[in-house]
């Protein structure tokens, strides 16, 4: 008999959880950095949203749905350790980025925004948007195409520096940023960050109070099972306070029912931090990812995470591919990636055999289990990506483009 695996679905508490995903019932779903699975209870959540519409009417607005962006957000400060009032809903990180390049002033010398060519591609444009305000961009480069060297990016970091608008954990590799290092040295120099932790929140822990980061922000598609167009800010409530935000609207007011003509007259609290009517029903879809990731707990949801990517990774040597991911657990998000040729051919050939993942220029596969993820569903797509490399199941498939 082969000797027990000491790993062996040992997560019982966990996996009690798949019940509640139905997807997982016919798909072995490792696409978590990219799409979580939907949590059943979003039928209930929309269901609710649609009723509350049918049967209350404009009455709805004053019943939760103008207080929902941020009381959605207490659910995300939860999970971050944040504040409670502390987080709002926006639709999505190129928003965010887009509103908080609205509160900067690039008229003197401290202009420059510093991040990495690691980053994902849509705050890279939104910040070069900003050069014809006046910020210069100051882009670090990777050594070896898996991070970026924390000394780099320090270096880059000098009284000159207004905002570092970095990834917590990259998109490519799943490589995790020093975000202590990083805040340590911004802080020192009088530069203020904001971490994109969309590939973070839900599969990492961390707490914004602790790292003493200015800003957070992320979205509500991958980790969190959140659905589209839920994204989350939270900023520094001391920050806060004196930002101006340029794109405003009247739910930023003081007092938006007052109406008044003239210039914005920002509120004290979070709400300074919207515009204008929130995106009701993805909120409510959002929900339900987000209250089974605070009930289940990060800590716990990473502490499973690395037992089964550190035991992927070790089968994947034993079957002779190779990763593009940090090997070393500390400095990984929840995904790992495999090298091979023709990923977007292997992609579709995966899926094609029910096993959902996806691929990235340069790095091959991304494969990430999340804490409804079996030992059995790892091992069944490592088969499968050998059976695939091996036979030239692939070239049926045989394509450039990824679909996802
Ligand atoms: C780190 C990171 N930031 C941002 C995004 C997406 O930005 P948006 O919410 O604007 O679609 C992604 C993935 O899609 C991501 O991985």
């Amino acid at each position: 008999m082969a000797p027990q695996d000491p790993t062996a679905e040992s997560f019982p508490d966990l996996l009690a959880r798949r019940s509640e995903f139905p997807i997982l019932e016919h798909t072995t779903y490792l696409i978590n950095h990219s799409l979580g699975a939907m949590p059943r209870k979003v039928y209930d959540n929309l269901r609710e949203y649609a009723d509350m519409w049918a049967t209350r009417g404009i009455r709805a607005w004053a019943e939760g749905w103008w207080a929902s962006p941020v009381e959605t957000g207490n659910l995300i400060a939860r999970i971050i350790d944040a504040p409670a009032g502390s987080v709002v809903m926006h639709q999505n990180v190129s928003v965010i980025q887009g509103f908080v390049a609205s509160c900067l002033d690039y008229s003197g010398p401290r202009n420059r925004i510093v991040y990495t060519d690691m980053n994902f591609p849509t705050v890279m444009y939104v910040w070069e948007a900003q050069r014809r305000h006046g910020a210069e961009i100051v882009s670090v480069p990777s050594r070896d195409g898996i991070g970026v060297e924390t000394e780099d990016l320090l270096a880059a970091i000098d009284e000159r520096t207004l905002l570092v608008p970095i990834s917590h954990v990259l998109f490519q590799t799943g490589y995790r940023q020093d975000l202590e290092a990083i805040v340590a040295r911004a802080h020192e120099v009088g530069a203020m960050v904001m971490a994109d932790c969309y590939q973070s929140t839900g599969t990492v822990p961390f707490s914004v109070t602790e790292l003493g980061l200015d800003m957070v922000c992320g979205g509500s598609v991958k980790w969190l099972c959140g659905g589209p167009g839920a994204g989350y800010l939270y900023v520094r409530p001391e920050l806060r306070d004196t930002l101006e935000p340029g794109l405003t609207g009247w739910m930023a007011h003081a007092e938006p029912f007052a109406f008044e003509p003239g210039p914005q007259r920002y509120a004290d609290d979070a709400t300074r931090l919207l515009h204008g009517s929130p995106a009701v029903p993805a909120l409510y879809a959002a929900r339900a990812g987000y209250e089974i990731i605070g009930d289940v707990g990060v800590e716990r949801i990473r502490e499973k995470s690395v037992v089964q990517t550190e035991r992927f990774l070790a089968r994947a040597d034993e079957r002779g591919l190779t990763t593009r991911s940090p090997r070393d657990p500390a400095r990984r998000g929840g995904t790992v990636t495999l090298a091979v040729e023709q990923a977007p051919a292997v992609v579709k050939a995966l899926a094609e055999r029910e096993i959902l993942v996806d691929c990235r220029p340069n790095v091959g596969l991304r494969i990430s289990p999340h804490f409804y993820t079996t030992n059995d569903e790892l091992d069944a797509c490592l088969d499968a990506v050998v059976e695939i490399v091996e036979t030239g199941a692939w070239k049926a498939h045989a394509t450039q483009a990824s679909a996802y």
